[in-house]
Protein backbone atom coordinates (compact mmCIF):
# COMPACT_ATOMS: atom_id res chain seq x y z
CA UNK A 1 0.00 0.00 0.00
CA UNK A 2 1.34 3.56 -1.20
CA UNK A 3 0.46 5.56 1.67
CA UNK A 4 1.86 8.81 0.60
CA UNK A 5 -0.31 8.90 -2.38
CA UNK A 6 -3.73 8.69 0.66
CA UNK A 7 -1.88 11.32 1.91
CA UNK A 8 -1.53 13.33 -1.11
CA UNK A 9 -5.13 13.16 -2.61
CA UNK A 10 -6.22 14.63 1.20
CA UNK A 11 -3.97 17.21 1.13
CA UNK A 12 -5.66 18.14 -2.36
CA UNK A 13 -8.71 18.96 -0.73
CA UNK A 14 -6.87 21.89 1.41
CA UNK A 15 -8.23 24.91 -0.64
CA UNK A 16 -11.72 23.14 -0.40
CA UNK A 17 -11.88 24.24 3.45
CA UNK A 18 -9.17 27.12 3.17
CA UNK A 19 -11.04 29.09 0.93
CA UNK A 20 -14.49 28.68 2.06
CA UNK A 21 -16.67 30.25 -0.19
CA UNK A 22 -20.21 30.47 0.35
CA UNK A 23 -21.53 27.42 2.07
CA UNK A 24 -24.72 25.58 1.63
CA UNK A 25 -25.58 24.15 5.04
CA UNK A 26 -27.89 21.47 5.72
CA UNK A 27 -29.51 19.92 9.01
CA UNK A 28 -28.90 16.39 9.50
CA UNK A 29 -30.13 16.60 13.10
CA UNK A 30 -30.13 18.27 16.48
CA UNK A 31 -27.16 20.44 16.78
CA UNK A 32 -25.79 18.68 13.50
CA UNK A 33 -25.07 19.66 9.92
CA UNK A 34 -23.63 19.55 6.93
CA UNK A 35 -22.11 21.70 4.60
CA UNK A 36 -21.93 21.24 0.47
CA UNK A 37 -18.24 21.30 1.05
CA UNK A 38 -18.47 17.92 3.27
CA UNK A 39 -20.16 16.17 0.72
CA UNK A 40 -17.43 17.42 -1.82
CA UNK A 41 -14.45 16.44 0.01
CA UNK A 42 -16.43 13.13 0.71
CA UNK A 43 -17.04 12.87 -3.17
CA UNK A 44 -13.62 13.70 -4.35
CA UNK A 45 -12.13 11.21 -1.71
CA UNK A 46 -13.90 8.40 -2.20
CA UNK A 47 -13.88 8.28 -5.91
CA UNK A 48 -9.66 8.78 -5.96
CA UNK A 49 -9.79 6.08 -3.00
CA UNK A 50 -11.44 3.63 -5.77
CA UNK A 51 -9.68 4.53 -8.25
CA UNK A 52 -6.54 3.67 -6.08
CA UNK A 53 -7.68 0.66 -4.46
CA UNK A 54 -11.07 -0.96 -6.07
CA UNK A 55 -10.84 -3.50 -4.27
CA UNK A 56 -10.88 -1.74 -0.41
CA UNK A 57 -14.90 -1.04 0.35
CA UNK A 58 -15.70 3.05 1.48
CA UNK A 59 -17.69 4.53 4.22
CA UNK A 60 -17.97 8.18 4.72
CA UNK A 61 -19.99 10.18 8.17
CA UNK A 62 -21.58 11.75 4.92
CA UNK A 63 -23.60 8.38 3.39
CA UNK A 64 -26.91 7.43 4.13
CA UNK A 65 -26.17 4.21 4.85
CA UNK A 66 -23.23 2.37 6.70
CA UNK A 67 -21.99 -1.55 5.86
CA UNK A 68 -19.47 -2.48 7.89
CA UNK A 69 -17.05 -4.84 5.29
CA UNK A 70 -13.75 -6.77 6.46
CA UNK A 71 -11.70 -4.00 5.36
CA UNK A 72 -12.74 -0.53 4.55
CA UNK A 73 -12.10 3.04 4.55
CA UNK A 74 -13.10 5.13 6.70
CA UNK A 75 -13.47 8.85 6.29
CA UNK A 76 -14.34 11.84 8.13
CA UNK A 77 -14.51 14.88 5.38
CA UNK A 78 -14.34 17.76 7.79
CA UNK A 79 -14.00 17.17 11.42
CA UNK A 80 -15.04 20.27 13.34
CA UNK A 81 -18.01 21.64 10.60
CA UNK A 82 -19.45 23.34 13.15
CA UNK A 83 -16.03 25.15 13.65
CA UNK A 84 -16.35 25.34 9.61
CA UNK A 85 -19.37 26.82 9.79
CA UNK A 86 -18.52 29.43 11.89
CA UNK A 87 -14.63 29.92 10.29
CA UNK A 88 -13.13 29.27 13.76
CA UNK A 89 -10.55 27.36 11.51
CA UNK A 90 -10.25 24.25 13.39
CA UNK A 91 -11.01 21.40 11.11
CA UNK A 92 -9.14 18.75 10.26
CA UNK A 93 -9.76 15.83 7.44
CA UNK A 94 -9.52 12.42 9.08
CA UNK A 95 -9.00 8.82 7.11
CA UNK A 96 -8.94 5.29 8.65
CA UNK A 97 -8.10 2.00 6.77
CA UNK A 98 -10.12 -0.55 9.06
CA UNK A 99 -9.09 -4.52 8.49
CA UNK A 100 -11.14 -6.55 10.99
CA UNK A 101 -12.19 -3.74 13.23
CA UNK A 102 -9.26 -2.17 13.95
CA UNK A 103 -7.36 0.73 12.09
CA UNK A 104 -3.79 0.01 10.68
CA UNK A 105 -3.65 3.08 8.80
CA UNK A 106 -4.88 6.60 9.83
CA UNK A 107 -4.28 10.36 8.83
CA UNK A 108 -5.19 13.27 10.12
CA UNK A 109 -4.72 16.22 8.06
CA UNK A 110 -5.16 20.28 9.46
CA UNK A 111 -5.32 22.25 5.83
CA UNK A 112 -4.73 25.59 8.29
CA UNK A 113 -1.10 24.90 9.37
CA UNK A 114 -1.00 21.79 6.61
CA UNK A 115 0.18 19.68 9.37
CA UNK A 116 0.26 16.16 8.36
CA UNK A 117 -0.78 13.42 11.41
CA UNK A 118 -0.05 9.95 10.46
CA UNK A 119 0.42 6.70 11.58
CA UNK A 120 0.83 2.90 10.49
CA UNK A 121 -0.15 -0.13 12.82
CA UNK A 122 3.06 -1.37 14.52
CA UNK A 123 5.31 1.19 12.65
CA UNK A 124 4.46 4.44 14.73
CA UNK A 125 3.05 8.16 14.65
CA UNK A 126 4.32 10.89 13.20
CA UNK A 127 3.39 14.43 12.24
CA UNK A 128 5.28 15.69 9.08
CA UNK A 129 7.18 12.29 8.75
CA UNK A 130 8.97 12.92 12.31
CA UNK A 131 7.85 10.61 15.00
CA UNK A 132 5.72 11.94 17.69
CA UNK A 133 5.47 10.54 20.96
CA UNK A 134 2.64 11.27 23.74
CA UNK A 135 3.20 13.46 26.93
CA UNK A 136 5.05 12.39 29.88
CA UNK A 137 3.38 14.68 32.08
CA UNK A 138 1.92 14.00 35.25
CA UNK A 139 -2.26 15.40 36.15
CA UNK A 140 -1.14 18.38 37.54
CA UNK A 141 0.57 19.60 34.38
CA UNK A 142 -1.97 18.29 32.06
CA UNK A 143 -4.00 20.45 29.46
CA UNK A 144 -6.84 18.07 29.35
CA UNK A 145 -9.28 18.85 25.80
CA UNK A 146 -12.73 17.73 25.79
CA UNK A 147 -15.78 17.10 23.35
CA UNK A 148 -19.59 18.21 24.30
CA UNK A 149 -21.21 15.16 22.69
CA UNK A 150 -23.21 17.77 20.76
CA UNK A 151 -25.67 16.23 18.97
CA UNK A 152 -26.46 14.02 22.09
CA UNK A 153 -27.48 17.00 24.64
CA UNK A 154 -28.62 14.63 26.92
CA UNK A 155 -25.17 13.82 28.02
CA UNK A 156 -24.53 17.76 28.73
CA UNK A 157 -24.53 17.53 32.20
CA UNK A 158 -22.55 14.37 33.00
CA UNK A 159 -19.67 15.98 30.84
CA UNK A 160 -19.96 19.09 32.56
CA UNK A 161 -20.16 17.63 35.69
CA UNK A 162 -16.72 15.37 34.63
CA UNK A 163 -14.99 18.75 33.49
CA UNK A 164 -15.75 19.99 37.07
CA UNK A 165 -14.52 17.16 39.18
CA UNK A 166 -10.69 16.86 36.54
CA UNK A 167 -10.30 20.81 36.34
CA UNK A 168 -9.50 21.10 40.25
CA UNK A 169 -6.83 18.99 39.58
CA UNK A 170 -5.20 19.47 35.92
CA UNK A 171 -2.90 22.44 34.44
CA UNK A 172 -6.13 23.43 32.68
CA UNK A 173 -8.74 22.31 30.18
CA UNK A 174 -9.58 22.61 26.63
CA UNK A 175 -12.90 22.20 24.21
CA UNK A 176 -11.04 22.29 20.45
CA UNK A 177 -14.79 21.23 18.64
CA UNK A 178 -12.64 18.56 16.68
CA UNK A 179 -12.42 15.36 17.65
CA UNK A 180 -10.17 13.59 15.65
CA UNK A 181 -7.72 17.01 15.91
CA UNK A 182 -7.81 16.32 19.56
CA UNK A 183 -6.42 12.97 19.26
CA UNK A 184 -4.00 13.83 16.80
CA UNK A 185 -2.67 16.25 19.72
CA UNK A 186 -2.95 13.88 22.40
CA UNK A 187 -0.08 11.40 20.09
CA UNK A 188 1.95 14.20 19.50
CA UNK A 189 2.06 15.57 23.43
CA UNK A 190 0.30 19.23 23.18
CA UNK A 191 -2.77 17.55 25.29
CA UNK A 192 -2.18 14.71 27.73
CA UNK A 193 -5.72 13.07 27.78
CA UNK A 194 -8.90 13.84 25.87
CA UNK A 195 -12.37 12.14 26.52
CA UNK A 196 -16.01 12.52 25.25
CA UNK A 197 -18.82 10.75 26.20
CA UNK A 198 -20.65 9.80 22.55
CA UNK A 199 -18.17 9.82 19.81
CA UNK A 200 -18.95 7.81 16.26
CA UNK A 201 -16.28 5.91 14.20
CA UNK A 202 -15.41 8.08 12.18
CA UNK A 203 -14.40 10.84 14.79
CA UNK A 204 -12.14 8.54 15.75
CA UNK A 205 -10.82 5.67 14.53
CA UNK A 206 -7.39 7.26 12.67
CA UNK A 207 -6.62 9.19 16.19
CA UNK A 208 -7.29 6.27 18.01
CA UNK A 209 -3.96 4.81 15.97
CA UNK A 210 -2.09 7.54 16.19
CA UNK A 211 -2.69 7.72 19.82
CA UNK A 212 -1.74 3.69 20.39
CA UNK A 213 1.32 4.42 18.14
CA UNK A 214 2.80 7.24 19.71
CA UNK A 215 2.59 5.20 23.05
CA UNK A 216 -0.61 6.71 24.33
CA UNK A 217 -3.51 4.64 25.75
CA UNK A 218 -7.08 4.48 24.40
CA UNK A 219 -10.42 3.28 26.74
CA UNK A 220 -13.41 2.68 24.67
CA UNK A 221 -16.52 0.76 25.76
CA UNK A 222 -17.33 -2.75 24.62
CA UNK A 223 -18.76 -3.59 21.19
CA UNK A 224 -17.45 0.09 19.62
CA UNK A 225 -17.42 -1.09 16.02
CA UNK A 226 -19.90 -4.28 15.80
CA UNK A 227 -21.50 -2.04 13.33
CA UNK A 228 -20.78 0.84 11.31
CA UNK A 229 -23.04 3.50 13.49
CA UNK A 230 -22.25 2.38 16.76
CA UNK A 231 -21.15 5.21 19.34
CA UNK A 232 -18.72 5.04 22.39
CA UNK A 233 -17.65 7.09 25.11
CA UNK A 234 -13.85 7.13 24.87
CA UNK A 235 -11.12 8.50 26.90
CA UNK A 236 -7.14 8.45 25.29
CA UNK A 237 -4.06 9.75 27.50
CA UNK A 238 -0.65 9.52 27.40
CA UNK A 239 -0.78 6.64 29.21
CA UNK A 240 0.79 8.32 32.76
CA UNK A 241 -2.71 9.60 33.24
CA UNK A 242 -4.67 6.99 31.79
CA UNK A 243 -6.31 5.58 35.41
CA UNK A 244 -7.37 9.32 36.69
CA UNK A 245 -8.73 9.69 33.58
CA UNK A 246 -11.12 6.79 33.23
CA UNK A 247 -11.61 6.27 36.49
CA UNK A 248 -13.30 10.06 36.18
CA UNK A 249 -15.07 9.72 33.22
CA UNK A 250 -16.72 6.18 34.40
CA UNK A 251 -17.36 7.66 37.47
CA UNK A 252 -14.66 5.07 39.47
CA UNK A 253 -13.98 7.99 41.22
CA UNK A 254 -17.27 8.54 42.99
CA UNK A 255 -17.64 7.28 46.73
CA UNK A 256 -20.15 4.22 46.47
C1 LIG B 1 -17.83 16.42 15.79
C2 LIG B 1 -16.58 17.09 16.32
C3 LIG B 1 -16.81 17.55 17.74
C4 LIG B 1 -17.22 16.41 18.64
C5 LIG B 1 -18.40 15.67 18.08
C6 LIG B 1 -18.14 15.23 16.65
P1 LIG B 1 -18.25 16.71 13.17
O1 LIG B 1 -17.61 15.97 14.47
O2 LIG B 1 -15.51 16.20 16.31
O3 LIG B 1 -15.64 18.10 18.31
O4 LIG B 1 -17.53 16.93 19.89
O5 LIG B 1 -18.67 14.55 18.88
O6 LIG B 1 -19.28 14.59 16.14
O7 LIG B 1 -19.73 16.59 13.27
O8 LIG B 1 -17.78 18.10 13.18
O9 LIG B 1 -17.68 15.87 12.07
CA1 LIG C 1 -16.51 14.20 13.22
CA1 LIG D 1 -17.79 15.47 9.93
Amino acid sequence: MQYQNVVNLIKCCKNKIVQRGDLSIKGKGAFDVATNVDLEIQRYIQNELEKLYPDIDFIGEEEATHTISRCYWLLDPIDGTTNFVHDVKISVISLALVENGKPIFGVIYNPYTDDVYYAISGLGAYKNDQRIHVSNEDIGQSLITFGTAPYNRQFGDETFDIVKSIFKDVFEVRRLGAAAYDLALVASGTFAGYFELVVAPWDIMAGILLVEEAGGKVYLEDNFMSNGVMKSKIVATNKKIHQYMVDHVTHQNEPK
